[in-house]
């Protein structure tokens, strides 16, 4: 008996899987294992001796038993450790970078300008891209034959031969949207529109597709004074400064008087500054608007004024962020969109500056 438990025991102790475990259990402790074979010898025995083998043999078996059992658990135990030796994780380590994209400048300059003029309370109108000749010049006071339609540098669109009615063109400026406002509103007016206009014109400063905010505010009163603070209570709110601005007489056919207005700014190496210095910037055209453009708009001049503005969107952009050359601006290159971009959450407010 002695020989048995020291050669299961051995067996156990050396078993390196579940597996080998469950054949000794078998050829040991199974129903026709070899201790149930010395038990089926009990019958044979003696009494007295049967007295004395009877719990030895149990004895033996529970012991075997209790070893399959230890060693069991001691394999589940090895199993374990050896798989949180390999799938172990490093927590401490730094996360993965998530590619995220970014505003464009010019995205954020317009919801920056919006918020401006919103706090103003002017709303927000908008009109196509594709206009036609009447909405961008006739209802502009730009009959056919005048200068400005030549100066504008016009995309035309095509029309089928022997169609002769004049083409549409892409909108040279957001002036048409006044007139489509104007029409679907009536007076009281105060709107700004932002969006794309288009000029066949390519430079570091010009490109054939850009961007203006135009401002229209009718009402019984309104006069250039009041022109005069909107503007430049904008400027001081967007520069995050007191801007001085200059108004220069100029002439627009749609309105009457016109002014273009500077900012005052400096240059220095090469970079430009506003809000300080000697040197003026022009941003933008403004004026009283012109009575042809209100009847053409379907509201009585004798009964209504108001300003006009317009405004360019890329060109403050380049002033306030330190942007050199607007062809890069629609470029689509990545790595200048992560330069110049925005944080997706920094949504431009009054109260946080408007910038980051
Ligand atoms: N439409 C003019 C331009 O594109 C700007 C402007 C708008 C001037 C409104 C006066 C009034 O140059």
């Amino acid at each position: 008996m002695d020989d048995l438990k020291a050669k299961f025991l051995g067996q156990i102790s050396q078993a390196d899987d579940e597996a080998a475990l469950e054949a000794i259990r078998v050829t040991a402790v199974g129903k026709k294992g070899e201790v149930a074979l010395k038990m089926r010898e009990l019958g044979k025995m003696t009494p007295e001796e049967r007295q004395i083998m009877g719990p030895r043999l149990n004895a033996l078996k529970d012991e075997i038993n209790s070893a399959l059992a230890a060693k069991k658990a001691a394999l589940a135990d090895a199993a374990l450790d050896a798989r949180l030796k390999t799938e172990w994780l490093d927590v401490t380590l730094p996360a993965r970078a998530r590619r995220t994209g970014s505003i464009h400048p010019i995205s954020q300059v317009t919801e920056e300008v919006t918020a401006i003029f919103a706090d103003m309370g002017f709303a927000v109108a908008e009109g196509p891209q594709i206009e036609t000749d009447w909405y961008n010049f006739d209802a502009l006071n730009i009959p056919g034959h005048h200068p400005a339609r030549a100066e504008m540098d016009t995309f035309y669109t095509h029309r089928a031969e022997g169609d002769n009615r004049p083409p549409h063109v892409l909108r040279t400026h957001t002036s048409p949207v006044q007139i489509r406002s104007m029409e679907k509103q009536g007076a009281p007016i105060r709107i700004i529109c932002p969006g794309r206009v288009y000029r066949a014109d390519y430079d570091q400063t010009h490109t054939p597709m850009f961007h203006q905010v135009e401002g229209l505010a009718i009402d019984k009163d309104i006069s250039m004074a009041n022109l005069k603070w909107v503007l430049e209570e904008f400027f001081s709110a967007f520069f995050g400064t007191h801007v001085e601005t200059r108004f220069r007489a100029s002439h627009f056919p749609f309105t009457e008087p016109s002014a273009e207005v500077d900012i005052q700014c400096s240059w220095e190496g090469g970079t430009v500054k506003v809000g300080e210095g000697d040197d003026w910037l022009e941003v933008l055209g403004s004026g009283m608007v012109h009575p042809k453009v209100l009847e053409a708009g379907g509201i009585d001049p004798n009964e209504w004024q108001g300003f006009a503005f317009g405004i360019g969107i890329d060109r403050l952009a380049m002033l306030k962020y330190g942007i050199p050359d607007l062809r890069a601006f629609f470029d689509s290159d990545l790595r200048w969109l992560r330069h110049y971009g925005f944080a997706s959450l920094d949504q431009p407010t009054l109260h946080g500056g408007l910038s980051r």
